[in-house]
């Protein structure tokens, strides 16, 4: 039985587990260079942990994980995290947010393992491009990555793109690039957290959305997932892109996600800071009855909305920690 509603009638069913806070990029929208804030180790939640909070979840009414970061796949032992997640019933979707990176050694196992969908980041098609955004020279890296998620039947694949002043004029190459590889695009407006996020040259995605539907003839089509992006996509469906408007356009009304951070906190919204800490919970001692009560509690918190444009200081987590 469904029993996740929040007081404004929005059901949960849908969580973003960051399992590490730590990323072997440096993207100016998300971790500062030079960053030491991370989390000690031994305040990780184990994976027990994880998998009995995920089984109570899961219980009243979870559908969806997704595994974030910082960069999921430098979690050790990813792989069997993954099999003991897609194991837990009721669990039906089981995806990953990654900067590909590790991915080309990885698709084949995370595959097996049960994830079924991925998405990843790319800001740029140019290797200084990648160097300056995302604080690395890995681009060919993560299109390795991409090509080996293919190879090993993801599908889809999403690719995200933060679209800034520094990759603007690159979003029509990234769309001739995704529709040539058969990928879904999703463009997402740059959020204010922390003050390196703050400082990006902020793109309104609502001109661009008008300009690629013109231009490639694309009408309103939905996809699997759940998230907040909106959909076009050509007439044929071959070819899909997603806009993720949270500043131009907010999408609260229909969220149906919480997150919980590496060191067991739940989240209820990502630009909020109401929270749960599970952690201090379950070493505590809670009972499974005891935890069920305090999830019941946590999705009561949940806010209406974010408020990024009214109140944009009030947000002062990184993306590294809440997992995006
Ligand atoms: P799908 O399940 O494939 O639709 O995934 P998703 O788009 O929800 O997840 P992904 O990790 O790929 O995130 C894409 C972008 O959406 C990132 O910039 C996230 O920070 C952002 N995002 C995801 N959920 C929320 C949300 O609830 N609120 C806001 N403001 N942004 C979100
Ligand atoms: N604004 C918007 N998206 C962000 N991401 C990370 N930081 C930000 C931000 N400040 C995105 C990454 C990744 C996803 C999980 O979150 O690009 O695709
Ligand atoms: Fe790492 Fe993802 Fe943050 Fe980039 S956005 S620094 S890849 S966690």
């Amino acid at each position: 039985m469904h029993t996740l509603v929040d007081r404004f009638g929005r059901r949960i069913e849908y969580l973003r587990l960051s399992v590490t806070d730590r990323c072997d990029l440096r993207c100016a929208y998300c971790i500062p260079e030079g960053f030491k804030g991370f989390e000690e180790p031994e305040h990780w939640l184990d994976f027990d942990e994880i998998e009995r909070l995920m089984r109570l979840f899961a219980g009243l009414g979870l559908k969806r994980l997704r595994l974030t970061g910082g960069e999921p796949l430098l979690r050790r032992d990813i792989v069997g995290l993954s099999r003991r997640l897609a194991a837990i019933p009721g669990i039906e979707d089981l995806s990953i947010s990654t900067n590909a990176t590790q991915l080309a050694e990885m698709a084949t196992d995370l595959k097996a393992a049960g994830v079924t969908r991925l998405n990843v980041s790319l800001d740029s098609l140019r290797a200084e491009g990648v160097e300056r955004i995302n604080g690395r020279p890995v681009l060919d890296k993560i299109l390795a990555g991409l090509e080996a998620g293919r190879a090993a039947g993801f599908n889809p694949i999403k690719v995200n793109m933060v679209a800034m002043r520094e990759n603007a004029d690159e979003i029509d190459d990234i769309v001739a690039y995704c529709m040539d590889k058969g990928f879904v695009l999703r463009l997402i407006e740059v959020m204010p957290m922390g003050d390196t996020a703050r400082k990006m040259g902020y793109v309104d995605l609502q001109p661009v959305k008008a300009q690629l539907k013109q231009r490639f003839g694309l009408v309103d089509t939905v996809m699997p997932g759940g998230g907040p992006a909106r959909y076009l996509g050509t007439p044929d469906g071959r070819f899909s892109v997603g806009f993720i408007t949270p500043i131009s356009q907010h999408f609260c009304e229909t969220c149906n996600r919480v997150r919980l951070t590496v060191d067991g906190v739940l989240h209820l919204c990502l630009g909020q800071e109401e929270r749960m800490d599970f952690r201090a919970l379950m070493r505590a001692g809670a009972s499974d009855a005891d935890l069920v009560d305090a999830i019941r509690r946590a999705i009561d918190l949940k806010p209406e909305r974010h408020e990024f444009t009214e109140a944009p200081q009030k947000l002062v987590r990184f993306m590294n920690m809440t997992g995006g």
